[in-house]
């Protein structure tokens, strides 16, 4: 049973896919649906603390276009600090070419805009100058899943501004293997089996399956590295997509320093699958990530309703916010500001000593990142000067 369950990888993706592919040939109406999140940062109002309304107006104005036109089923435009998020649904399935040309020209678009706005840093995330297929790779951030829509469907997604992307680890792993946190997996029978993971190997390139709560202590070797290994998607035992990720690094699709990477996760939840609840309970803990001012140190991730999500205090601290959506036939009924909630005081705040307390180290390791961590950022071209002769460890 073990063995067979750790044989299957990616299985919810490939039968889904080939089934919504049957259902197109042969009714007009596929049930699988798809949610896509893509996000750049192109531009930010004022410096990177947030974006501005035209961005968003125009962004939105685009996607309604395309819902129109048909490219889509339903969107909703935000922001997180200054990255622009695109929230779509469409019956195209992961990966597809018009839902991320849709999203690249908006970006496109935006970009435009914001040079004219003489926004800062426009166009940032923007790493390519030609759309060939798929953002990926080319600075946008995406996580997307495909799933049969259930009887109801809530979905949370969590946006983040000056973070890198293995910012999920810990709650993606809290959500779904530590029964401290959710007792679904210690009472509901549908849960008790536990989650797979998996996991995107960031330098290395590959992708590993681990079984929970089998490969728990593994899968924490691997997680516990955030800035090496991200959690990518999290799955049903069923091979049901459960929850995915945004992994792109871009200092590692640059080559440089070219901002945060600033991730997106979406979480379904219910019905065999965390409550919504359990999904919010490890933002409870505002734990350390990597990103910050100058993407070059630790801090608190703060979870923060929409309108607190303008990281200015020394370029933060980081920020969280959650939009959670009831899912009706594809339609994204919501949002609802999750951390808009006053459960939540007790993490700002601590998020908040904890920002103080690491701020009297200054430029001090372990506010700032250590060494290995400062090659991707402008660090080596000051040691270059410093230390001429030194050179630039490269993977
Ligand atoms: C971090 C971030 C900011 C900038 C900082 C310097 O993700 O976006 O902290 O790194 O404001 O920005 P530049 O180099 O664009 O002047
Ligand atoms: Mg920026
Ligand atoms: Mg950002």
């Amino acid at each position: 049973m073990k063995n067979r369950a750790r044989a299957i990888t990616r299985p919810a993706r490939a039968k889904i896919s080939s089934r919504t592919r049957a259902a197109a040939k042969s009714a007009p109406k596929a049930k699988a649906i798809t949610l896509s999140v893509l996000k750049a940062d192109i531009g930010g109002y004022v410096g990177h603390s947030a974006s501005h309304p035209e961005i968003l107006a125009r962004a939105s104005l685009m996607l309604d276009n395309g819902r129109s036109d048909g490219a889509i089923v339903d969107y909703h435009v935000t922001n997180c600090g200054d990255d622009l998020e695109l929230i779509m649904t469409h019956r195209r399935g992961t990966n597809n070419r018009v839902i991320h040309r849709l999203a690249w020209n908006v970006f496109l678009s935006c970009t435009e805009l914001a040079k004219e706005l003489k926004l800062y840093g426009a166009g940032q995330d923007m790493l390519s100058d030609a759309f060939s297929g798929n953002v990926k790779g080319m600075g946008p951030g995406v996580a997307e899943m495909e799933f049969v829509e259930r009887k109801s469907e809530p979905v949370l997604i969590f946006m983040a501004d000056k973070c890198a992307p293995g910012a999920w680890n810990l709650p993606l792993y809290r959500m779904f293997a530590d029964p401290f946190n959710t007792i679904g997996l210690v009472i509901d029978p549908s849960m008790h089996g536990g989650f797979k993971f998996e996991v995107h190997d960031l330098k290395g390139g590959r992708d590993i399956m681990m079984s929970c709560p089998e490969q728990m202590y593994d899968l924490l070797v691997l997680i516990g590295s955030p800035e090496n290994y991200v959690i990518k998607n999290v799955y049903r035992k069923s091979g049901e997509i459960a929850a995915a990720s945004s992994t792109q690094k871009l200092a590692l699709i640059a080559g440089r320093y070219v901002g945060k990477d600033d991730p997106v996760m979406m979480v379904r939840c219910q019905s065999g699958l965390p409550a919504v609840g359990e999904a919010m309970e490890p933002f409870a803990f505002p734990h350390m990530i990597s990103g910050w001012m100058r993407g070059s140190h630790y801090g608190p991730l703060m979870p923060v309703p929409h309108c607190q999500a303008t990281p200015t205090r020394f370029d933060g601290p980081p920020r969280v916010i959650c939009f959670g959506f009831q899912l009706n036939n594809g339609k994204l009924v919501g949002p609802r500001d999750m951390f808009d909630d006053p459960s939540y005081d007790l993490a700002r705040q601590k998020a908040n000593e904890v920002a103080d307390y690491l701020r009297r180290h200054g430029p001090f390791e372990p506010h700032r990142l250590g060494f290995q961590d400062m090659e991707y950022t402008t660090l080596p071209l000051v040691l270059a000067k410093l230390l001429p002769g030194r050179r630039r460890k490269r993977k």
